[in-house]
């Protein structure tokens, strides 16, 4: 069965608290990151995370969407997150690998995202680091845009590498993630679906984390 990742970038942030009990029926809770710079937009980032994870015993899925993720990424690490990501555009190769590395050392998992334009082969370098592989369906920086379709060969394809690298990598799929795109994805190989918009517009969030599961 697929696993749902809220993504609290679409959550009421004057009532956080309330917001993340709404969806802790979810398997992991998934915060987007955003610096300005490396994407169009500002959200938020370690102090958030931070009293997140006093409150909370799900697994945090920090998706940095930062410039030169390796000045932060451990430090997402030490305020509490169990999975971070960062993306293979950020920064050179040698400075993405000491991110992951830097990750690794502190015993989480280490994630590799790649925008729409970026092929799935651009992944096989870090092969040996990855625990997740990160396929964007829309441009990263908004919750709330249309799925973009070719995500799904995309999908496929990561699957395909990640049972190559072995060690159990997992693939998560972020963006325009609803009710008809879930089972799309789920079809096309997908481990893990980040979604916003369509859990925190539904009318009960619980049951709806459950329909996009697939049950
Ligand atoms: C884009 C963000 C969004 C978010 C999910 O940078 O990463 O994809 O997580 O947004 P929805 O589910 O609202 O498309
Ligand atoms: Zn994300």
């Amino acid at each position: 069965m697929v696993r749902i990742a809220p993504s609290i970038l679409s959550a009421d942030f004057a009532r956080l608290g309330e917001e993340i009990d709404s969806v802790k029926t979810g398997d992991l809770l998934h915060f987007d990151v955003m610096d300005g710079v490396f994407v169009p937009n500002i959200s938020f980032g370690l102090p958030v995370i931070k009293c997140v994870r006093r409150v909370t015993d799900m697994p945090l899925d920090a998706h940095l969407m930062i410039t030169r993720p390796v000045n932060y990424a451990g430090r997402f690490c030490d305020a509490g997150a169990d999975i971070v990501t960062v993306h293979l555009e950020a920064d050179t190769p040698e400075n993405i690998r000491a991110a992951l590395l830097d990750v690794k050392r502190r015993g989480k998992k280490a994630g590799l995202s790649i925008k729409p334009l970026t092929p799935v082969s651009a992944l096989e370098p870090y092969g040996e680091l990855l625990d997740l592989i990160l396929i964007m369906s829309v441009e990263p920086g908004f919750g709330g845009q249309s799925f973009i379709p070719e995500a799904l060969g995309k999908i496929t394809a990561a699957k395909a590498l990640a049972r190559r690298f072995g060690r159990g990598c997992l693939v998560e799929v972020d963006g325009g993630i609803n009710r008809v795109t879930a089972r799309q994805c789920q079809d096309a190989g997908a481990d893990i679906l980040v979604a916003g918009n369509g859990v925190f517009t539904a009318r009960d969030r619980a049951e709806e984390i459950q329909i996009l599961r697939g049950n």
